[in-house]
């Protein structure tokens, strides 16, 4: 005879989703300086080689915490294009979403209740999210599918709902290679990527 196994025996989707979080962030934290420098500077080329920057003016960017894959040498080219580059900053009243924010070489940032510096939510610097052409997200791991598991709060995922389907906005994900998994135990919430940029490769899905 056998035995079914308890449901409560399996790993429900949401510890596996923490269980993957906690991996994966781990390994990107242990990345080199060095390595983390390469990555950086690949990551530049590579967007900066490919056809995603050239027809829009408007880039919505992050700066890298907690191991994240560094933006800071494609900001600083692109600034150099004389694109107008943005920041994600907590929404000061609907909490949950994000508001872009202008972020130029002079802006100063202040750390966010994560400690996460942003710029100030000022009305003439904010961008609406149906004008920004690109918006690079980051991410804590993906799959050769294109789904994203993000850092846990849900920000991107609310935020990117209210982009309309038919928009322009390229939403492209930014990882290192390691960050790449078997499969992303999906939600129904979570909002999968349609590109992926690694240092190593341009992921387009379908
Ligand atoms: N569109 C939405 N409306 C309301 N709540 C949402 C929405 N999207 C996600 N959430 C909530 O946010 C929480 C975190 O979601 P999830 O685990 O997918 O975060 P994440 O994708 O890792 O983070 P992020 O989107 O910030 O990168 C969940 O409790 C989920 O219910
Ligand atoms: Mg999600």
């Amino acid at each position: 005879m056998t035995t079914a196994t308890p449901n409560s025996a399996l790993p429900d989707t949401t510890s596996q989703r923490q269980q993957l979080r906690k991996i994966i962030r781990a390994q990107r934290q242990q990345l080199s300086a060095k390595m983390q420098q390469q990555a950086a500077t690949d990551l530049a080329a590579k967007v900066l080689a490919s056809d995603i920057i050239a027809p829009g003016q408007h880039i919505a960017l992050y700066l890298a915490n907690d191991g994240e894959l560094d933006t800071y040498p494609l900001i600083q080219a692109l600034w150099q294009l004389g694109k107008s580059v943005y920041l994600p900053v907590l929404h000061p009243f609907v909490a949950g979403y994000l508001l872009f924010v202008r972020y130029d070489k002079d802006t100063l940032l202040y750390p966010n209740k994560f400690g996460i510096p942003e710029p100030l939510a000022a009305c003439h610097r904010l961008m609406p999210l149906q004008q920004l052409d690109v918006i690079f997200t980051p991410l804590v791991a993906f799959d050769a599918a294109g789904n994203r598991l993000g850092m846990g709060g849900g920000f991107y995922d609310r935020t990117l709902s209210q982009l309309s389907p038919d928009s322009h906005c390229q939403v492209i994900g930014l990882a290192h290679n390691c960050q790449q998994v078997e499969a992303v135990p999906g939600e129904a919430w979570d909002i999968p990527l349609k590109q992926i940029i690694t240092p190593a490769k341009h992921w387009v899905f379908s």
